[in-house]
């Protein structure tokens, strides 16, 4: 009795799920805000709508895990090495959900007011911009703030009352409360091991996501992914991927990061444009990834046993 008077007066990430703009059933009380009832964005967040389904080769059971996490409003972590679908799989999921997708490129410069807003000055005085995490909950966007890492500690924390059980944003210097719109919600990237001890999430923000783990996929169906965005047949896609595995058995002994998804496409595109397949892996696979004369000789052998 005592848990459903509590569920009844204080569950924002249930009462948020339940008054999605999916689930037409439930009236609003009137005193409810616009972006608290899931109201149409009038067209605001149009131009971070996903227009097109974007290309997703599902690996595992990501696709549904992530639905279910969204369908409780989960704040979710993208973990995984670079250039290995994190991005794409996010884009695909908004345009999945029908939601709009607002991405942040985070970096060290980054302050908390370029998340959430600042008093800009203009002919008629100042007025209040919002930032792009101020966008996304107030209009209900999915956020998703690639390499949160690179910001600092004090500025990732401002994510904090939004991805508790709170759903709100203090908007401090404007003296305003945003209660998160229903379909907002935040994404994370994170590279797994690029982090320094000084340089890694607190634990407090970590365990306010869930997390799912991508990393390259395995060979049949890497190359059905390369040579779907490149162009290239799937034989050549083929020793891509294997030019790639070679590589990354190298990580760890000589190399920092092994040959990504995304460099096989780099590849791929340029053979398909009639670069000569040892060219190509020159300036897509190899020369990027080491200075090293040992360790490019090596990964020129690799390419010369395939093609
Ligand atoms: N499962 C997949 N389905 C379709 N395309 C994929 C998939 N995995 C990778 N790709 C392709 O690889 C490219 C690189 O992936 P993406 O940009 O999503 O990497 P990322 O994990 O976000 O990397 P970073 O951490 O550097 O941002 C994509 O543009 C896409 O073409
Ligand atoms: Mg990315």
């Amino acid at each position: 009795m005592r848990d459903e008077n509590l569920m009844r007066t204080y569950m924002p990430r249930r009462d948020a799920a339940s008054r999605s703009t999916t689930s037409t059933s439930e009236t609003q009380p009137m005193s409810r805000s616009a972006a608290e009832t899931g109201a149409p964005t009038s067209g605001l967040l149009d131009s971070y709508r996903v227009a097109r389904e974007p290309y997703y080769r599902a690996v595992g059971d990501e696709v549904a895990l992530y639905e279910a996490a969204y369908s409780v409003r989960m704040p979710i972590m993208l973990k995984g090495p670079t250039g290995c679908g994190k991005t794409r799989f996010v884009e695909y999921m908004a345009w999945k959900l029908g939601k709009p997708l607002i991405t942040v490129a985070c970096n060290e410069d980054m302050t908390a007011s370029d998340l959430v807003g600042r008093f800009l000055l203009d002919a008629s005085g100042t007025r209040w911009q919002d930032g792009p995490l101020a966008l996304a909950a107030r209009h209900g966007a999915i956020c998703y703030l690639d390499e949160v890492v690179e910001a600092r500690q004090d500025t990732t924390v401002v994510i904090h009352p939004l991805t508790d059980a709170r759903r709100i944003l203090p908007l401090e210097k404007k003296g305003e409360i945003i209660e998160a719109h229903p379909d907002f919600q935040v994404v994370i990237s994170y590279n797994p091991g690029y982090q320094s001890l000084m340089k890694d999430l607190k634990q407090s923000t970590k365990q306010r996501f869930g997390a799912l783990d991508f990393n390259y996929p395995e060979h049949e169906t890497e190359a059905e992914i390369v040579a779907h965005e490149s162009g290239v047949g799937v034989d050549v896609a083929k020793n891509l991927v294997h030019i790639a595995e070679r590589a990354r058995n190298l990580k760890g002994h000589g190399l920092d990061e092994g040959i990504s998804t995304r460099m096989l496409i780099y590849a791929g595109s340029l053979i398909a444009k009639g670069v000569a397949p040892l060219a190509a892996c020159r300036v897509a696979l190899v020369r990027p990834i080491t200075d090293d004369p040992d360790m490019r000789d090596a990964l020129d052998s690799a390419v010369t046993t395939y093609f």
